[in-house]
C-alpha cells in the first residue's frame, strides 16, 4: 500500500500565519502538523509516500526531505491549483498507479493508530474505507448518512446535514476509485469532491466501509482547531531537561529544549519550551508551545503557541494566541502612551 498526503491548498483560515507558512507547516507543540501524519502513516508500515505540494521545490520540501529522516520515500507531486481533494488524486495517479492507497490530509491531526485499519481494508479489500466521528459543527465538514452501520449517503459541508458524523481526512482506497474519480463533475464550489467520488462508489454498489473514530481527532485549519489540537498533543508531553534553569519553579510536565534558559520564571505544564529559548521574569502556563530562539521577558502567558524567533516583553497575560514567526510583542514606556501595531494582513487583535 502506498501513502498520498494533502499538503496543497491555500490555508485561507490561518491568515497571516499561511501568507508566509503553509499550513501543514504550522507546529503544533513544536512540531509540524504534518509530520504528525507521517509518523502514524510510516508506523502503520507504509514507506512509498506521495506529498501533494502547491509548487516545485515547496517549503514542504525542504522541511520533509526526501522521507530519510522516517527511512521512507517521499515523491513530491505538484498541483498549483487546488481543485479539490479529489482533484489531487487525478495528479497524482502517475504515483499512485494501481496500487491500494492510504490518504491523509496534511491539516489533520488523529490519535488512533493507522495500523488496524490499514490491516482491516487488506483484509476484507472494500472499494474504500472512510473514518467517521461525531462533531457539532457537521456542515463544516462531509457528512455521512448511515443505515444499520452502512453508510447510504455522502455529501460534502451539507447546508441542513443529515447527520452529525463528520469524515475525518483519513481514506483507504483501492484503484477503483479512479474510475469514478475521472468522470467526477466539479462542485457548487467549483472543486472535485473526495466525498462525492465516494458517493459515486456507493452509487455502483461498491463496498465503502466506515469506522468511528474513538480518540480525539481535529482538522487544524482554524487558530481554534490548532489551539485545541496543540492543547490535546501537549496532554502527553513528556518531561525533559536539556536547558538551563535558575531561580525559577517548573511544575508539571515541561519539556525544555537544547540550550533553552529559564531564570526567575515559573512554567506551569503541560508545556513545551524549544531549544535556545530564553524564559525570564516571567510566567508560562499550562499548554503553551514555545518554539526555538523565542525570548520572553517580563511577560504572562498560557494557553499559546509561540513560533520560533519572537520577542515577547513586559506583556501580561497573552491568552489563546498564535503568534506568528519573529513577531514581537513589546510593552515600552513612552509617553503619549498609545498602541503601535504593524499587522500583517488579516491579523487579528483582541485587547481587553
Ligand atoms: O478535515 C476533514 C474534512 O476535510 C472533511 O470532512 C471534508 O469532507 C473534506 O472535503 C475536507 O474538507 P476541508 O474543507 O477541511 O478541506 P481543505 O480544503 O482544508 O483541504 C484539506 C487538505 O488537503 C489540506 O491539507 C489542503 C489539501 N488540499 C486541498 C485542496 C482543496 C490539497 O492538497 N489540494 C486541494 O486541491
Amino acid at each position: 500500500m502506498k501513502a498520498l498526503i494533502l499538503a496543497g491548498g491555500k490555508g485561507t483560515r490561518l491568515r497571516p500565519i499561511t501568507y508566509s507558512l503553509a499550513k501543514q507547516l504550522v507546529p503544533v507543540a513544536n512540531k509540524p502538523v504534518i509530520e504528525y501524519g507521517i509518523d502514524a502513516i510510516v508506523a502503520a508500515g507504509i514507506t512509498d509516500i506521495g506529498i501533494i505540494v502547491i509548487e516545485p521545490n515547496s517549503p514542504i520540501e525542504e522541511s520533509c526531505g526526501d522521507g530519510s529522516r522516517w527511512g521512507a520515500r517521499f515523491t513530491y507531486i505538484v498541483q498549483p491549483d487546488p481543485l479539490g481533494l479529489a482533484h489531487a488524486v487525478m495528479t497524482a495517479r502517475p504515483f499512485l498507479g494501481d496500487d491500494d492507497f492510504i490518504m491523509y490530509l496534511g491539516d489533520n491531526l488523529i490519535k488512533s493508530s493507522l495500523r488496524d485499519l490499514v490491516d482491516e481494508f487488506e483484509e476484507n479489500r472494500p472499494a474504500a474505507t472512510v473514518l467517521l466521528t461525531p462533531v457539532d459543527n457537521p456542515s463544516q465538514f462531509g457528512v455521512a448518512e448511515m443505515e444499520n452501520d452502512k453508510v447510504v449517503r455522502l455529501e460534502e459541508k451539507p447546508k441542513e446535514p443529515r447527520s452529525n458524523l463528520a469524515l475525518v481526512g483519513v481514506y483507504l482506497f483501492d484503484r477503483v476509485i479512479h474510475d469514478v474519480i475521472d468522470q467526477l463533475k466539479p462542485s457548487r464550489r467549483g472543486e472535485y469532491e473526495i466525498t462525492e467520488a465516494i458517493q459515486g462508489l456507493i452509487d455502483r454498489q461498491m463496498t465503502v466501509r466506515s469506522h468511528i473514530v474513538t480518540g480525539w481527532w481535529k482538522d487544524t485549519g482554524t487558530v481554534e482547531a490548532m489551539l485545541e489540537a496543540n492543547r490535546l498533543i501537549l496532554e502527553d508531553v513528556v518531561t525533559a531537561q536539556n536547558g538551563t534553569v535558575t531561580d525559577s519553579q517548573v511544575d508539571g510536565r515541561v519539556s525544555i529544549g537544547k540550550g533553552a534558559v529559564i531564570q526567575n520564571s515559573t512554567v506551569r505544564g503541560p508545556a513545551i519550551i524549544g531549544d535556545g529559548c530564553t524564559i525570564v521574569n516571567s510566567y508560562v502556563g499550562p499548554f503553551s508551545a514555545i518554539d526555538k530562539n523565542t525570548k520572553i521577558s517580563d511577560s504572562e502567558l498560557e494557553h499559546c503557541i509561540v513560533l520560533q524567533d519572537c520577542e515577547i516583553s513586559g506583556v501580561a497575560r497573552l491568552d489563546g494566541c498564535l503568534i506568528g514567526r519573529g513577531a514581537k510583542v513589546k510593552r515600552v514606556q513612552q509617553k503619549p502612551a498609545t498602541m503601535r501595531l504593524v499587522l500583517g494582513d488579516s491579523s487579528e487583535v483582541t485587547l481587553p
